[in-house]
């Protein structure tokens, strides 16, 4: 196959996350973009009822068929017009941690989902902010519009006065939230009449109908929604692909994931909007181009996923060239390299090999034991991709070796986890490895920590909470004045990175007010857009 050809598939290529609060419908959506896209035969439910499928052969199953979550990422491909769209799953997100915010290095852009009766929530907010610092458009689904909710103009100042983008809508929902019949697709003009089927478990049929008939059908709803649409011509809020790439506005789309209503617009915006893979920009400022040598980023390990097998699999994001299972590549970190005989997709618990991988495409390698969160792998060429940003942790725990004559365990146990960023491992200069505060964005990461250090590394530990709740970036320079004060401490990370950790937020504003003159730099996804 020549590089015309890995061009070719990569132009068709379509890779992106779907973010949300919980709660605002990512599963719902996900379940309804399978149907679409003809994956899912037997309609609604199959996402979700494949967690209730599970067998609990390991730990990590046991604790996702408990929590009712999916721990373990996965990307779903399916086939839409004549594209192949490998969407994201953003895992855990009810138990949210660092690895949602990673998975977002893997996209090419970000459907973000709100909930109309709710707008923008704070997880939203967080999303968003790493999309923003990742340079990751992203489209507006506003969900839930069968029910009662915000009006969809309120709704269109909410993202602009939180976010400052500027919402450009693609569809404009005919009916008041609660009320909905269809929507204007915006650039046709046309009136697209939805009608509802049994809990959206077939695709809902649509009614292209002329402007007369949908006002003498529809009365004051079409009046409404035809004034509304005039205005947002008028104010020329009208998406544009430009500003849509620099994330200065977000396409918006209106609907109702239960019913099926506004999803197929939503995936032809997919397909329209989000961008085929590009270059990648490597750390040296260069850029690797689609077909050159094959390349991948690493952006999630996870490991110990089966006991009995003590597996290790490396999520890898396909960014040049072509991927063929049993090619050598070279981990980028360690320089070594290693047979990727064990390619594999990944859907839930299903695995299924997979032979080759173009651009845009994820692949779970097992065994890649020398790959880290970050890494490349290639041939050829060697290649380093831009470091992953530091995500401001929002937990933090003191971690104590139950049994002290597993001290060595532990430590090797705690530098592993730091090292692939199941959590951050934090220490106090004088204390050490003794007891290291351990720091996360979600609850979850301390569990799968725990479990994996009796279980991985046969050292049992303790937890105990601490009194901080919010980080930010210092210095060596900051860090005596900062410590020398009431409820704060500097601690490091293993890489150098100096964290200032406070009780409150509250008290952290008193500081940055008082004392300009220290370091202290917001970390990715703090939320509330300061
Ligand atoms: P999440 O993954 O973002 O957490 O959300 P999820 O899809 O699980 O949806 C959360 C709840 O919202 C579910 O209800 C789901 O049915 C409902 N929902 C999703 N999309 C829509 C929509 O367009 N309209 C309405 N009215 N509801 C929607 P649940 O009661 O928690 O679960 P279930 O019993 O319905 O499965």
């Amino acid at each position: 196959m020549g590089s015309s050809d890995v061009k070719a598939e990569a132009a068709r290529r379509r890779t992106f996350a779907i973010i949300s609060h919980p709660d605002a419908g990512k599963t719902t959506l996900t379940e309804k973009f399978l149907l679409y896209g003809g994956a899912l035969s037997s309609g609604a439910g199959a996402v979700k009822a494949r967690e209730g499928r599970r067998s609990a052969t390991s730990d990590w199953m046991e604790m996702e068929q408990q929590r009712g979550i999916s721990i373990t990422s996965a990307a779903l491909q399916f086939e839409y017009r004549d594209c192949i769209i490998n969407l994201l799953d953003t895992p855990g997100h009810r138990d949210f941690s660092e690895d949602t915010y990673r998975v977002l290095a893997a996209a090419d852009a970000a459907v973000m989902v709100l909930d109309a009766g709710k707008g923008i929530e704070p997880q939203t907010l967080k999303l968003f902010e790493v999309c923003r610092e990742r340079e990751i458009p992203f489209m507006t689904f506003i969900n839930k519009w069968d029910r009662p909710g915000k009006g969809a103009l309120e709704l269109l100042d909410e993202i602009e006065q939180t976010l400052i983008v500027e919402p450009t809508p693609v569809t404009w929902p005919v009916g008041l939230a609660g009320e909905f019949k269809g929507i204007i697709d915006r650039k046709t003009g046309d009136y697209i009449r939805f009608e509802r089927t049994a809990r959206g478990s077939t695709i809902a049929p649509e009614e292209i109908v002329s402007a007369e008939q949908a006002a003498k059908d529809e009365g004051e709803a079409w009046e409404n929604a035809s004034e509304e649409a005039e205005l947002l011509e008028m104010l020329e809020r009208n998406p544009d692909i430009k500003t849509f790439l620099a994330c200065e506005s977000t396409p918006v789309f209106f609907g109702s994931a239960m019913t099926n209503f506004g999803v197929r617009a939503l995936l032809d915006g997919v397909v329209d909007l989000v961008p085929a893979p590009a270059p990648k920009v490597l750390k040296d400022g260069s850029r690797r181009a689609v077909d050159a040598d094959f390349s991948g980023l690493v952006f999630k390990v996870q490991a110990g996923m089966d006991k009995s097998h003590r597996d290790r699999i490396a999520f890898v994001r396909v960014c040049s060239g072509k991927f063929e299972r049993g090619l050598i590549a070279t981990a980028g970190g360690s320089g070594r390299q290693f047979s990727t005989k064990y390619a594999q997709t990944l859907f839930g618990q299903d695995r299924e090999t997979v032979d080759t991988a173009f651009p845009g495409d994820i692949l779970g390698l097992v065994n890649a034991n020398d790959v880290r969160v970050g890494d490349a792998i290639y041939t050829g060429e060697p290649a380093q991709f831009p470091d992953l940003p530091a995500f401001a942790p929002e937990h933090f725990m003191v971690a104590r070796v139950k049994d002290t004559s597993k001290f060595k365990q532990f430590r090797k146990g705690i530098a592993q986890l730091d090292e692939e960023g199941a959590v951050q491992v934090l220490r106090l200069p004088d204390i050490g490895d003794q007891a290291p505060v351990l720091a996360a964005v979600g609850q979850l990461q301390f569990e799968v920590a725990v479990n994996r250090l009796e279980n991985e590394f046969g050292a049992p530990v303790e937890l105990t909470s601490t009194r901080y709740s919010i980080a930010r970036k210092t210095d060596a320079e900051s860090a005596p004045e900062l410590r020398a004060m009431q409820g704060v401490d500097v601690l490091m990370r293993a890489n150098g990175l100096h964290l200032a950790l406070f009780e409150s937020k509250y008290w952290m504003d008193r500081v940055l007010a008082d004392h300009p003159e220290l370091t202290l730099e917001r970390m990715v996804a703090e939320g509330g857009l300061s």
